[in-house]
């Protein structure tokens, strides 16, 4: 299981000391949430931060861009330090051309569907893409309820990435806690996007150990 810890509910005052925090954790990945106001009702950070947490980290940086028209900013997050990048299906009017253009890049492509959108809308880029990311709520805020119904999502992509993509990697973020963190690694899940359940705890380092040993 890859557990992609989110920044977006780390202390910003102390990003440095939570990003070494990652660093000393079982986590093999760090999730950034990019939020423009405009695809997303929230702002949050942009290449600065990718920039300083790249400074401080040998992680893998799992970018997540919940923005209007990421073509124009795929090669700045991969300048900025950016492994992967995954656009919104919703977002990208030309999706099949934004996943090339990341794969020119030379860093691997992944796509979110929003809580509304169904899996079978996927089902036609689905070879082409590294990754497919089910939003488990929807995308704008950390801390909110995990919406059941994203395990039925999971299921239902594990079927068709076993018959088409057998190397995809099937992510859910949103309200990812223990308990439905095993149901979703039992349908297929094989990463994990945990915020406020991660920085929120009392112990973050054991929790990421919990997360990442979740069989
Ligand atoms: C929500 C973001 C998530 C968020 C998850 O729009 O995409 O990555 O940080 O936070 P939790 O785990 O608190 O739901
Ligand atoms: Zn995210």
């Amino acid at each position: 299981m890859i557990i992609s810890p989110s920044l977006l509910s780390c202390d910003f005052g102390n990003i440095q000391r939570d990003v070494n925090m990652l660093n000393a954790s079982g986590a093999q990945w760090i999730h950034l949430d990019i939020m423009d106001g405009v695809f997303v009702p929230n702002i949050s950070f942009g290449f600065p931060i990718v920039q300083a947490v790249r400074q401080h980290t040998s992680k893998y940086l799992d970018v997540h861009l919940m923005i209007h028209n990421p073509d124009a900013y795929l090669e700045a997050f991969k300048s900025a330090g950016a492994d992967g990048l995954t656009v919104h299906l919703e977002g990208a009017i030309h999706l099949h051309r934004t996943i090339q253009k990341i794969k020119d890049l030379g860093i691997r492509a992944g796509v979110a569907l929003n809580p509304h959108t169904p899996v079978s809308s996927i089902t036609p880029l689905i070879k082409e893409v590294d990754l497919v990311l089910i939003m488990s709520v929807n995308p704008g805020f950390g801390g909110q309820q995990f919406i059941s119904d994203s395990i039925r999502k999971v299921e239902e992509l594990k079927t068709l990435a076993d018959e088409l993509n057998p190397n995809l990697i099937i992510q859910v973020d949103g309200g990812v806690n223990l308990s439905n963190a095993h149901l979703l690694a039992y349908a297929g899940a094989t990463s994990l996007v945990a915020g406020s359940f991660i920085f929120n705890a009392e112990n973050p380092l054991q929790t990421i150990e919990d997360l990442c040993t979740i069989p």
